[in-house]
């Protein structure tokens, strides 16, 4: 347990509480939260974690698929594994399980979430599949690949912030895939992160930020790709990379046996609006720099380096890491954003990180680090 774990009041495991949403000023309930969150003012201030609004739970934390039903079937949600990150996962049929999500992360209304089934003709039960979509899912197998493509009415607006599409997802985590085949509803997950804070790759990450918000978490151990899933926009007339991540472009053109466009840059109103300039930010300042340059690290300030900067000056060996002494992107990915969270709660006053090679998962993680350093003023 982290030491952010406080004792709470619980009514007991199994008595689900009322929805019921504490914000700073107020309790919103029932269909009173969904609207308020659905209409919330958009906004891309990032909130600092402890602004989240308190919710009565002693979050547990375990291995128990049977627990994690019981949760979610209740319309409550729950943070499960995936080979990516983390996710909070909510019926993503059910408005008020989906406002749940919103609220726990302080996630702005505008910012869609993606569904994740456990197979392509499920998939077919909650959106049009184009069939060369269809045929790349069957191909590819449960992994970090994401498809928006045009929604089902039955998937309720609040999921998609009123798009006519939705991003779906099979995710490759034995644990999540177990959930997925004993539900009778897909799950919606964004990253089991507050909103604009660096993606959890493990279950201690989850209950540092999330601890009180959510009921459950379980535990898969650490995710083995460390990066979300590559976001492909198949309503476009080129199919379109929207988010570079677990799944290289040159996979992407091989799956589809055809070139792709790559359209991953930012603005404040993005079609995708997850996608913001500043997002996946610790809390303290993020200067990224070329690894081969000679730096001279600020006094006072965290290193998370790619491969080897032993040429670096006044590195604090108390406050460095290198992402990947083997030079192995798959590597760099696992750990980029562990070691963000401990860079970023060393009691450093920032942190300097270098870009990584651009080859394999290089880009995504470079994609990542560009957010991070994007700090908002
Ligand atoms: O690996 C992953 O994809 C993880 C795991 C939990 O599955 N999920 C994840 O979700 O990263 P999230 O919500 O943190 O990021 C999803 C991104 C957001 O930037 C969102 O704006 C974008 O996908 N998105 C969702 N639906 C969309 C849509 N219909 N069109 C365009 N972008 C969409
Ligand atoms: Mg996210």
């Amino acid at each position: 347990m982290g030491s952010s774990v406080r004792p709470r009041h619980w009514p007991g495991r199994g008595a689900v509480p009322p929805l019921t949403f504490a914000t700073n000023r107020s309790v919103l309930h029932g269909t009173d939260a969904v609207q308020r969150i659905f209409a919330a003012p958009k906004s891309t201030t990032v909130h600092e974690p402890n602004d989240l609004p308190s919710l009565p739970y002693e979050t547990q934390v375990g291995t128990s698929v049977e627990q994690a039903l019981e949760w979610l079937i209740a319309g409550e949600t729950v943070a499960l594994p995936t080979e990516t990150v983390y996710g909070l996962a909510g019926n993503a049929l059910d408005a008020q399980s989906v406002a749940r999500i919103f609220a726990a992360k302080n996630r702005p209304s505008f910012d869609p979430l993606l569904v994740h089934v456990d197979c392509v003709a499920s998939a077919r039960k909650y959106a049009e599949l184009p069939d060369w979509v269809a045929a790349a899912l069957e191909k590819n197998g449960p992994g970090p690949l994401t498809f928006v493509v045009p929604k089902k009415d039955c998937i309720p607006d609040l999921v998609t912030s009123g798009l006519p599409t939705v991003g779906i997802r099979i995710p490759n985590h034995p644990l999540f895939l177990d959930v997925l085949r004993q539900l009778p509803f897909p799950l919606a997950a964004p990253s089991a992160n507050p909103f604009g804070y660096i993606s959890p790759t493990t279950a201690q990450h989850v209950l540092d930020q999330l601890y009180g918000k959510i009921p459950y978490i379980l535990d898969g151990g650490a995710c083995a790709i460390g990066v979300e899933s590559t976001i492909v926009d198949a309503t476009l007339p080129i199919p379109t990379v929207v988010r570079l991540g677990g799944t290289t472009v040159e996979q992407v053109e091989a799956l589809l046996g055809r070139t792709v466009d790559v359209r991953t840059h930012s603005s404040s109103r993005p079609q995708a609006p997850g996608l913001l300039e500043s997002h996946y930010a610790p809390r303290i300042p993020l200067i990224l720099v070329d690894e081969h340059e000679v730096v001279e690290v600020p006094c006072g300030w965290a290193v998370v380096g790619y491969r080897n900067i032993a040429h670096w000056i006044q590195v604090d060996p108390n406050r460095s890491w290198l992402l990947t002494p083997q030079n192995n992107d798959c590597e760099a990915a696992a750990n980029l954003f562990a070691f963000l969270r401990a860079a970023d709660s060393s009691g450093a006053q920032g942190i300097v990180a270098s870009r990584a090679p651009h080859r394999g998962l290089g880009p995504a993680i470079n994609d990542r680090l560009q957010r991070a350093a994007h700090f908002p003023g």
